[in-house]
């Protein structure tokens, strides 16, 4: 048997269908339901909330699954990085009212869902920052003064746009990786390689 995490969502949908390409069906998991554990020829599905793959995965309640590059850079999990899935690609970007002037002489008040990432990319830069974690609606910061600039995910970047905000800076690109559990990759390593060979197969170049 092996055990995958997969982030609940759009996301995870589109990974289940690249999955079920490569051999690794699973039919139960397309029908509506709240169910979040399906089986099915030697593989287990469970829908896990995106943030949460990698702790499954490190934990080993999952032998592997996928999750986004930006949750592996935060929270530095201790597991192997497979493949690059080419999917749920975006940016981590540095973003902000259009006339922010940045005050080197002040500390920068940067609202952010990922604390780790603003700090290690303003620490790169010697700037002294206060970080502001918030968990969601980053875009609000700025707007009411809570902070200065946000660190977050730019997708299509319409987000920022309707809040009149502009990107700033690039910190890194984002997409989501096939990732596993270090014993499992051990213990189930011909199964594992077969996986990521089987999946290879299906990622868009
Ligand atoms: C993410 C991110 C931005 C938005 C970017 O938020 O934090 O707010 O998506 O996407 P865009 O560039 O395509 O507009 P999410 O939807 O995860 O919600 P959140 O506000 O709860 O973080």
């Amino acid at each position: 048997m092996i055990n995958i995490a997969l982030p609940k969502g759009r996301l995870g949908e589109k990974v289940y269908d690249i999955f079920e390409k490569a051999g690794y069906a699973c039919p139960s998991i397309k029908e509506e339901s709240r169910k979040l554990i399906f089986e099915n020829n030697g593989v287990r599905y469970f829908w896990v909330k995106p943030s949460d793959v990698a702790i499954y995965v490190e934990r080993g309640a999952a032998d592997v699954g996928v999750a986004g590059k930006d949750i592996l850079l935060e929270y530095e999990p201790d597991v192997y990085e497979l493949l690059d899935l080419n999917m749920g690609k975006c940016k981590m970007a540095v973003a902000g009212k259009s006339d922010f002037k940045d005050n080197t002489d002040k500390t920068l008040r940067v609202a952010t869902k990922f604390p780790n990432i603003a700090g290690k990319y303003y620490k790169s830069k010697s700037r002294e920052i206060d970080i502001i974690k918030l968990n969601g609606s980053i875009e609000l910061a700025p707007i009411l003064d809570l902070s200065d600039v946000i660190v977050d995910i730019v997708e299509t970047g319409a987000t920022l746009k309707e809040n009149d905000l502009k990107p700033f800076e690039n910190i890194v690109q984002i997409s989501a990786r096939f990732i596993s559990n270090k014993v499992s990759f051990k213990f189930k390593n011909s199964e594992i390689i077969k996986m990521c060979e089987n999946i290879t197969e299906y990622i868009d170049k």
